[in-house]
């Protein structure tokens, strides 16, 4: 996966996405970033400036089509030429010779223009991120960036929650870092065995580590017992209960993914209830409930 991310602060980017476990997946060739100055293109030989005041009035400069445009067409250059070369080295490594089109006309990487203004980033749109070979990312600064560029070349509008930064590194950087993580071979098998937060929409359970107690507080003994099928439905439980307390909203996407089996209750109910309370019945679970049928 290779990141190409347009942007005015290059050393923000670069710092930050080259350490820890994304600069050990770089070392090793799955990922690469490319933080490329936006204003390496502006026609403004004297200042490079990129920005310019809003047509129709109102307070801030506008960054403009043209640098961003042009730095655009220099990374699909790049990325299409890098894409031939590899289409050439496949062809001579394969017998049969593969066919070289020369030129990947028909070839748009995603491009993804990070805003307060675009749908909330999340876990599944991270998955789907992680399956292209290319992703451009756009930083916006200032009051924004001339809608007409936009229009030209950004395929998906994506912000990291409701609440308004100074510009989109960071929002860039924390997408970069969810995809990367999804991308084959980057964590290694432990880190990836590990059961996350967000998978069935669940949050993870609590985790403890040495010692068996600390500041008087307990390992839960079930953790201590040995007995993994116990261990994973008294983590499930957790799971449960944590995200219905925290994050209520995922908890109500989980249930309807995963809706308690009916049959339980109506076996318990005689005949004429069932009938009477069956147009408007509201299925109300307990947790006792949910454990329970998780356990079948
Ligand atoms: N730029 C400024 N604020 C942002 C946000 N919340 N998400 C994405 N990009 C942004």
């Amino acid at each position: 996966m290779n990141f190409h991310i347009m942007t005015l602060f290059p050393e923000m980017i670069e710092h930050s996405l080259s350490t820890s476990i994304l600069g050990r997946a770089m070392m090793k060739g799955l990922i690469s970033f490319e933080a490329i100055n936006i204003r390496n293109y502006s026609k403004d030989d004297k200042h490079h400036k990129v920005d310019d005041y809003t047509y129709g009035g109102g307070a801030g400069m506008l960054m403009q089509a043209q640098p961003i445009y042009d730095c655009y067409s220099a990374i699909i250059e790049k990325i299409s030429k890098a894409r031939n070369e590899a289409q050439v080295d496949d062809a001579e490594a394969d017998d049969n010779g593969a066919k070289i089109t020369g030129d990947d006309a028909a070839f748009k990487p995603r491009v993804i223009y990070v805003t307060p203004q675009g749908a909330v980033f999340n876990q599944q749109m991270a998955s789907d991120f992680a399956k292209e070979d290319d992703l451009i990312f756009l930083c916006g600064h200032y009051e924004g960036v001339d809608e007409r560029v936009l229009e030209e070349i950004v395929t998906d509008y994506v912000s990291i929650g409701d609440y308004v930064l100074t510009g989109g590194e960071l929002p860039a950087m924390v997408m970069i870092d969810a995809i990367s993580r999804l991308v084959p071979g980057v964590l290694n098998n432990d880190e990836s065995a590990m059961t996350e937060s967000f998978n069935n929409n669940l949050l993870e359970y609590p985790q403890y580590s040495r010692p068996e107690e600390w500041m008087g507080k307990k390992v839960p003994a079930i953790l201590l017992s040995g007995d993994h099928k116990k261990v994973d439905e008294w983590r499930l439980e957790q799971s449960i209960i944590r995200t219905k307390e925290r994050r209520p909203d995922l908890y109500e996407r989980w249930l309807s993914e995963n809706p308690p089996e009916p049959e339980k209750k109506k076996r318990r109910r005689k005949k004429s209830d069932a009938a009477n309370s069956e147009a408007n019945a509201e299925i109300t679970i307990e947790l006792g409930d949910e454990k329970k049928n998780h356990e079948t």
